[in-house]
């Protein structure tokens, strides 16, 4: 049986999958059950500071390509988090990582620091910053600019002593330059890619767009070979670990994408293919696969493509 924990940032994973942020909200039962199903460990959905709407239905729209989303980031703020965490968090059976999001930079640094006093702090901290920035003149996310990316990390970075994860955008000119931003700004980790796009789809006949928001960023398995390319991108321009995400929909693809430089592997659009047996049935590929090529750890695959 190869041996599939991997450690990332001193905590220890039992698998590298993670669920990415999103897919379910922040309540303890279904986390609980996701580990129970396989998966290494947990991300919670972006929590802002205070009650966020997001958009108006319809949200989503989804083919067997890609998935579309404009649920806006909705969510009830750190107060209704906490509340929900601080039940799940002693009783966690794998890690948790909790995503954290603003519209202004000081919105980060106080969502931070009220995580803090959570009896049992989480492994992990992921940092949103690929959503409109209010402070922007033209409302662009942290995620566009080196400068923005590195304070939102410092201003984090200087409020917690949990390690931190920067989560960045695909949409912008250069992922290696924010990558290394952040990491020069003290970022633990990095995780990439959040969705692409954004993207927009019209139904013909009624002459309306599919999603009420009109537009909504692209997931699932349209996006891999986008995320493929930015996770080896990222590795060669960084030397912090990596959560590679993005169209992840087999045990196969996060074999791929951690050869490309993933240690954690998040996945969210395949539970919606898949459900919860996604978790076991990929765990079980990667093991057949590496004992069919003698690799005793999984560790060992992390960045091989550099290796060339
Ligand atoms: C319905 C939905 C909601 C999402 N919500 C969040 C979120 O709250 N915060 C965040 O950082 N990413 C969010 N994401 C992005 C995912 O975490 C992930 O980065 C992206 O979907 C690519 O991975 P995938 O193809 O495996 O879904 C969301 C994605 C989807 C499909």
């Amino acid at each position: 049986m190869a041996n599939l924990e991997v450690n990332f940032c001193g905590v220890k994973f039992p698998n590298p999958l993670v669920l990415a942020s999103g897919i379910l909200g922040v309540t303890g039962g279904s986390f609980a059950r996701t580990i129970a199903k396989g998966a290494g460990g947990i991300t919670t959905k972006s929590i802002w500071k205070n009650p966020h709407p997001g958009h108006h239905n319809p949200t989503m729209f989804g083919n067997e390509h890609y998935f579309m989303n404009a649920v806006g980031l909705s969510d009830a703020g750190i107060q209704k988090a906490l509340e929900e965490l601080g039940e799940y968090i002693p009783k966690r059976k794998a890690p948790l990582i909790v995503n954290i999001v603003g519209g202004k930079k000081s919105d980060f640094a106080d969502i931070a620091e009220a995580l803090n006093d959570l009896p049992g702090k989480p492994d992990l901290l992921e940092v949103n910053i690929s959503c409109p920035n209010v402070e922007d003149e033209f409302g662009k996310p942290f995620a566009c600019s080196i400068i923005d990316a590195a304070e939102v990390t410092r201003l984090v970075k200087s409020k917690t002593k949990i390690p931190i994860t920067v989560k960045l955008s695909p949409n912008v000119e250069n992922i290696s330059s924010i990558a290394k931003s952040v990491e020069d700004a003290g970022a633990d980790a990095i995780t990439a890619i959040n969705t692409v796009g954004p993207g927009m789809r019209w139904n013909i006949d009624l002459r309306t767009p599919i999603l009420a928001n009109k537009v909504g960023g692209l997931s699932g398995p349209a996006i891999f070979p986008i995320s493929v390319k930015c996770v080896y991108d990222i590795y060669k321009a960084v030397k912090i670990p990596i959560i590679a995400t993005g169209g992840v929909c087999s045990g196969r693809d996060a074999l791929e994408i951690m050869m490309a430089g993933g240690t954690l592997v998040g996945v969210g659009t395949a539970i919606y293919y898949d459900g919860d047996d996604f978790w076991n049935k990929a765990t079980s590929e990667m093991s057949e696969w590496l004992k069919k090529e003698k690799i005793k750890n999984i560790s060992e695959i992390i960045g091989l493509f550099h290796k060339k």
